[in-house]
């Protein structure tokens, strides 16, 4: 490369030697695993423009090597309420946090991945920025925050990135690391998230016995020709389309003409009004940006001024969907092609892959719950769910993929012992997980905690657990059945009915994870952990959160959760 000419010839030698590292650091914080992807993809280019990249997940990174690093890109999301991904909370708690350096001689950007459709949106990638500044960094490029489809704004700013290091490094000729490469290159399919493959419907059920509340259909995809593969702890994502009941109601609403035609995409595709409604455009929930176009496109509504009042637009938006704000803010009027330009187009749904590749080659199963609920007068469905339940059979195809989650994951070592906690669909990793250790023969002891509403009816994969047990790849089974008694019984009860047990196998190095609600669910089974390191260590509660923060980080605590 350049400077190695440089070294050779002194007559060559440039009068200034750069000033600038060569050196760039990437880290990211992931929960679903985009943010890793995107990592990879920018450590490569970087390299190829000769850097020398560190790439790391927040999670494994060392804060005091900070005061060392010249040039930092963060890429992260954001989860639930504006937290950080869990691999990311230590370094974001570092930065905000009195031992904090000063970074004067930082420069830094941030690439900031979240949904608009959430108050706090980008929080994590904000915070980032906004503490990495006031700690004295330079922003190599402005931040970018993007929405669900990520993929134009990440590129822009991965260009941007790229053409402010190169204007102020002198960088050596094309030098590509191999791990990189290998890792963002692979053996991989041609199917991804922005080309999506049509898998065939195997298998349509409902896993609920006659009488339950909740319906859950067990939904089994062919994968076979796609070259696509997962492992344990991965997600497909699925592309559904909205209620064709909504799409009528919405055109009627706005009196426009169903098979007029429009463009979708930027190759200017073109299909009509009431196919774009059904398959390209979110019309359930109505996002910020969104609403901020349809008042500009509307002459003088009250959108407006909903808008000016951030807390009154959430709280309205809450419980509105396309069909609601059309009505409630008189948007009539508005011609289609107008309209439809300043939708979002219709995002994936991500489900917890329920199979393993192992037991089942080719196939991918998941276990979805049916969302419907009432409000307003209205009967409404979750998008991606109903669509599953009602529209859905096998021969059909859905278009698919697959979102590597390097966040859940199995560990490598077979014999560790894992302890599982899903309640309702959170328990379909676990069959994944399960089905996995079965094929492999692994002989690490495995723990299933399990709960939903009744035993009768929502034991979900009842027969393929006792089977497991009988076999020995599951070693134990506690479930929480919380409507067939008179108190409510959770999974977070069980664990603490066994709490030493429990807290023989932590010490033992059995690794623990916990799938489904957030909320709710994960919150209380973390506290549940905490009061048992307690109770069975001794432990203060300082010391039970350090405890779990260290099992965090030697990811022998991973969660899933939604
Ligand atoms: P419930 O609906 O009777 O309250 C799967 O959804 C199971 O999780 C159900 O049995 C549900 O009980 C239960 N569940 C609800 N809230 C929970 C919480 N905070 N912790 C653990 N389980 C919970």
């Amino acid at each position: 490369g350049l400077i190695g000419q440089v070294g050779q010839n002194p007559v060559a030698a440039p009068v200034s030697a750069p000033a600038v590292s060569r050196e760039v650091t990437v880290l990211y914080g992931s929960q679903t695993g985009n943010s890793i992807g995107l990592s990879k993809k920018l450590g490569k280019k970087l390299e190829e423009q000769g850097l020398q990249v560190t790439l790391s997940s927040m999670g494994d990174f060392k804060p005091n090597g900070l005061k060392k690093i010249e040039n930092l890109l963060i890429v992260v999301s954001t989860h639930g309420e504006g937290e950080p991904p869990d691999n990311a909370i230590p370094f974001h708690e570092f930065l905000n946090s009195k031992r904090a350096p000063k970074l004067d001689g930082l420069r830094y950007s941030v690439l900031a991945l979240g949904d608009t459709s959430y108050e706090f949106f980008c929080q994590t990638g904000k915070d980032f920025d906004k503490r990495l500044q006031e700690l004295g960094g330079t922003a190599l490029v402005p931040r970018v925050d993007c929405d669900v489809d990520f993929d134009e704004p990440a590129a822009t700013w991965m260009n941007d990135v790229l053409a402010s290091l190169s204007s102020t490094v002198a960088t050596a000729g094309a030098v590509t690391s191999e791990a990189i490469t290998a890792a963002v290159s692979g053996e991989e399919s041609e199917y991804n998230r922005t080309n999506p493959f049509k898998a065939e419907v195997l298998e349509n059920l409902n896993l609920n016995g006659r009488g339950s509340d909740r319906e859950t259909r067990h939904i089994e995809l062919s994968l076979e020709g796609s070259n696509l593969d997962y492992e344990p702890g991965d997600s497909l994502g699925v592309f559904p389309e909205n209620h064709p009941r909504l799409v009528d109601e919405l055109i009627a609403a706005m009196g426009w003409n169903a098979d007029e035609q429009v463009t979708v995409n930027k190759n200017g595709d073109q299909v009509s009004v009431y196919e774009a409604l059904l398959r390209h455009y979110e019309i359930t929930a109505v996002t910020k940006p969104v609403a901020e176009q349809l008042a500009k496109l509307s002459s003088g509504n009250e959108l407006t001024a909903l808008l000016a009042n951030d807390s009154e637009f959430r709280n309205v938006m809450n419980s509105s969907d396309l069909l609601d704000v059309v009505q409630d803010y008189a948007l009539k009027g508005i011609p289609a092609a107008q309209f439809l330009a300043v939708l979002r187009k219709i995002p994936a749904r991500l489900y917890s892959i329920a199979s393993s590749s192992k037991s089942f080659p080719d196939e991918v199963h998941l276990t979805v719950r049916t969302v419907r609920y009432e409000a307003r007068g209205r009967q409404r469905y979750g998008v991606c769910s109903v669509h599953l339940a009602e529209r859905i059979e096998a021969g059909d195809t859905l278009p698919v993929y697959i979102q590597h989650n390097p966040n859940f994951k199995l560990p490598e070592n077979p014999d560790t012992p894992i302890i599982m906690v899903g309640p309702g669909t959170g328990v379909a990793p676990f069959r994944s997980f399960l089905g996995e250790r079965e094929e492999t023969g692994a002989e690490g002891k495995t723990w299933l905690f399990y709960g939903d509403q009744h035993f009768s009816t929502d034991f979900l994969y009842q027969t393929e657990w006792q089977r497991w047990l009988k076999d020995g790849v599951l070693t134990k089974m506690d479930v929480a059945f919380s409507r067939d008694t008179e108190q409510k019984v959770y999974v977070q009860h069980r664990m603490l009915e066994h709490s030493k047990e429990l807290y023989q196998w932590l010490q033992d190095g059995a690794s623990v994870y916990i799938c489904g609600d957030e909320k709710k669910m994960a919150h209380d089974v973390h506290a549940a952990l905490i009061t048992i390191l307690q109770q069975e260590g001794g432990l203060s509660s300082e010391q039970a959160v350090e405890y779990m923060t260290r099992l965090q980080q030697e990811k022998r605590y991973q969660r899933d959760v939604y």
